[in-house]
């Protein structure tokens, strides 16, 4: 039986890329056979969010998102990381396995030292928190975009350094992506990828003027509508690839392509994208907007996936601890 397993950090309001790397998956999964887990990690986000009722207030949203969005807390546990503490024992288990050039050649660590965040050992140690998460749900399929595969592969290096000391303690699970490539890694409207600290993100439910002017910010140049242009080198068509249907993309492509009198112009590109975020979102922020009046009902089902969770991984937490002899 497959075993579908992913976090999401809440460090900032959901975005797009999330979305279609990550929640879209989740969600869809959720309604196949097989065992499925999604948590919001908030130990992870304590690497970077200082304001404590910053992060009680992210943590309901990404609950809120996840529900408003159709995900089904009776098919799929969803829960709080920090509600399970076992994940912090295996992260320390697994911390003494692992070699420190690893986490030195991490992409996401590097990355964020680029954007010059300054980093706390959290931060660096990061994937072996992420790599317990994964390994404490005996994990074998895990959802996420194109950014989280160097984690996986991290994931699998310390299970393997572990059972190849200790025995077979953890299942190596594998990343799965979405198979549509503009899907796993979404593009921010600077063109880099979409991420909540590169200040280039466009919110899941954002709407009316704000997403108007969110969709206005995505660049184009000043070339006439009846110029002929390649759409794959627009991000604009990026972005309608993410809500279009392919037939409708590939028609709107072939228009720009052609140029001349009945080509559509950026702005009419950008109305109909409007149009296609309201058409895709406009129920679930009204979902959104109830949930998040009632944060005690968030906080139960949270505990309710939490209490399920942790069964899963004491079970974990003690196998590992008799395999090195802590027990
Ligand atoms: P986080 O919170 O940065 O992102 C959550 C999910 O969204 C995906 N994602 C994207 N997908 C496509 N295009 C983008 N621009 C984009 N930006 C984000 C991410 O790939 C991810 O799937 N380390 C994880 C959280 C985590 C986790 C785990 C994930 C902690 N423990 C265990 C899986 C399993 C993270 O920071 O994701």
């Amino acid at each position: 039986m497959k075993t579908y397993l992913s976090g999401i950090q809440p460090s900032g309001r959901l975005h797009l890329g999330n979305y279609f790397g990550a929640i879209r998956q989740h969600i869809a999964l959720s309604e196949t056979p097989g065992e499925h887990y999604y948590f919001i990690a908030d130990y992870h986000a304590l690497t970077t969010v200082r304001d404590p009722e910053l992060l009680r207030e992210l943590v309901r949203d990404v609950a809120a998102t996840y529900l408003a969005l159709g995900l089904d807390p009776e098919r799929a546990v969803l829960w709080r990381q920090s509600e399970v503490p076992e994940v912090t024992e295996i992260a320390w288990m697994l911390s003494t396995v692992c070699g420190m050039g690893l986490l030195e050649r991490a992409h996401s660590y590097k990355d964020k030292l680029a954007h010059g965040i300054k980093p706390n050992v959290g931060l660096f140690t990061y994937p072996v928190l992420m790599a317990a998460d994964i390994l404490a749900y005996d994990a074998t399929h895990v959802p996420v975009g194109k950014d989280q595969v160097q984690h996986l592969e991290m994931t699998q290096d310390m299970a393997g350094y572990f059972n190849g000391q200790y025995g077979e303690v953890f299942v190596r699970p594998e990343a799965q992506l979405a198979d549509n490539e503009s899907m796993a890694k979404v593009p921010g409207i600077d063109g880099q990828k979409m991420s909540k600290s590169y200040g280039n993100a466009i919110w899941i439910f954002e709407e009316g003027k704000a997403l108007k002017k969110a969709i206005q910010g995505i660049p184009t140049d000043s070339r006439a509508p009846e110029e002929p242009k390649d759409p794959k080198e627009l991000l604009l068509f990026d972005f309608l690839a993410l809500f279009l249907p392919e037939d409708e993309w590939n028609d709107w492509a072939a228009r720009v392509q052609a140029g001349g009198e009945g080509a559509p112009g950026y702005g009419h590109l950008k109305q109909r994208l409007i149009a296609a975020v309201d058409e895709t979102f406009g129920e679930a922020r009204e979902r959104r907007r109830e949930l998040m009046s009632d944060p005690a009902e968030l906080d139960r089902i949270l505990a309710r996936g939490a209490e399920k969770a942790r069964v899963r991984a004491q079970a974990t937490r003690n196998r590992a601890l008799t395999a090195c002899g802590l027990r």
